[in-house]
């Protein structure tokens, strides 16, 4: 008898990174839902012994790289602790990714499209950046660790950078763009690419399966203002809700750290995605759905 050979492929395993965090925890919730077999950590990233016994104790295929430091209550904490934020958004993101290039584990990098602000070639209203175009933003100290990590990691064949921007979910977690800007005084009024986590997550998990590499802007097509957010929410979710407005110069005063402004181009993303049948909303219709499934769950 000749010798056979039998093809094994391993089941996917997802191990996602930055376990209590908000974004895992969605990402933890529509793995379950699907079916996959799914676990968390939060072993620190940059404590490199430990992340590669946790690679070794849990045996993922995938690592989902949801960890980061974010600041409380927001970025304008990285300006004060700049060490803090290059341990984890620099030290702790590149040894987690050569960590899973060592061990031949995918790594999908929940990144930041926060690293452009509108500029000549890319005004309000025209084209929106590419993920080939270089950071032009370098008002925080959170944007500046992202943008530059960026650079360095995507040249890691295993990883798979996806950047966000102004997350949305379907419900008003403090850390949803939506609930910061209904609880702020005054908001500014100024057209951005956001990222309705329901559209975008099940996107995530299909590039990370199917093995892609490379940087993606990850967020819905098309940019839309506060005031257009606030708008829907308020006809579809929030009769009551009134709001007031400031200029950037205004809003300048009472944040220690810049905010980028900006839209990203979707075009590869929405390409690759129609690869597999998959389709992201316009950002205008995303946020009605995403209202109208709010308004569904009884949310006020
Ligand atoms: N939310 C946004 O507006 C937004 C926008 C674009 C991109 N992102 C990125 O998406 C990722 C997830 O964001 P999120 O909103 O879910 O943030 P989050 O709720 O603050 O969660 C981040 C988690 O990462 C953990 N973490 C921080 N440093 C770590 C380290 N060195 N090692 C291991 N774990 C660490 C935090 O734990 P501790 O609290 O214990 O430190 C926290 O549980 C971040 O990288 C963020 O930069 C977020």
């Amino acid at each position: 008898m000749g010798a056979s050979s039998t093809k094994v492929t391993r089941q996917h395993r997802f191990l996602i990174w930055g376990g209590d965090g908000w974004i895992a925890g969605h990402l933890k919730t529509l793995l379950e839902k699907q079916g996959k077999d799914v676990h968390t950590t939060t072993v620190r990233m940059e404590d490199r012994e430990a992340v590669l016994g946790e690679l070794i104790r849990i045996q993922p295929t995938h690592v989902l790289n949801a960890a980061g430091c974010t600041g409380r209550p927001n970025v304008d904490w990285c300006e004060d602790h700049k060490e803090a934020t290059i341990r984890s958004n620099v030290i702790g993101t590149l040894n987690l990714a050569d960590c899973c290039f060592l061990r031949r584990i995918h790594c999908t990098v929940f990144a930041t499209g926060c690293i452009y602000q509108y500029d000549e070639a890319h005004p309000l209203g025209g084209p929106g950046f590419l993920e080939s175009d270089p950071a032009n933003f370098a008002g925080s100290f959170y944007s500046v660790t992202k943008a530059h990590v960026e650079e360095i990691i995507k040249h890691y064949n295993n990883c798979l950078i996806l950047r966000l921007r102004m997350p949305v979910s379907d419900d008003l977690h403090p850390r949803s763009f939506v609930t910061k800007i209904t609880k702020y005084e005054h908001v500014v009024d100024i057209p951005n690419s956001h990222t309705i986590l329901t559209d975008l997550l099940p996107a995530a998990v299909l590039l990370a399966e199917h093995g892609e590499v490379g940087v993606y802007n990850f967020t819905n097509p098309g940019a839309i203002s506060h005031n257009e957010v606030l708008t829907l929410f308020r006809d579809v979710v929030r009769p009551s809700l009134t709001w007031k407005n400031f200029s950037v110069e205004e809003q300048a005063k009472v944040i220690k750290a810049g905010r980028s402004n900006c839209k990203l181009d979707t075009t590869k993303l929405v390409v690759k995605l129609k690869e597999y049948g998959y389709g992201i909303p316009e950002i205008h219709e995303a946020y009605r759905r995403c209202f109208e499934r709010m308004k569904g769950a009884g949310i006020k």
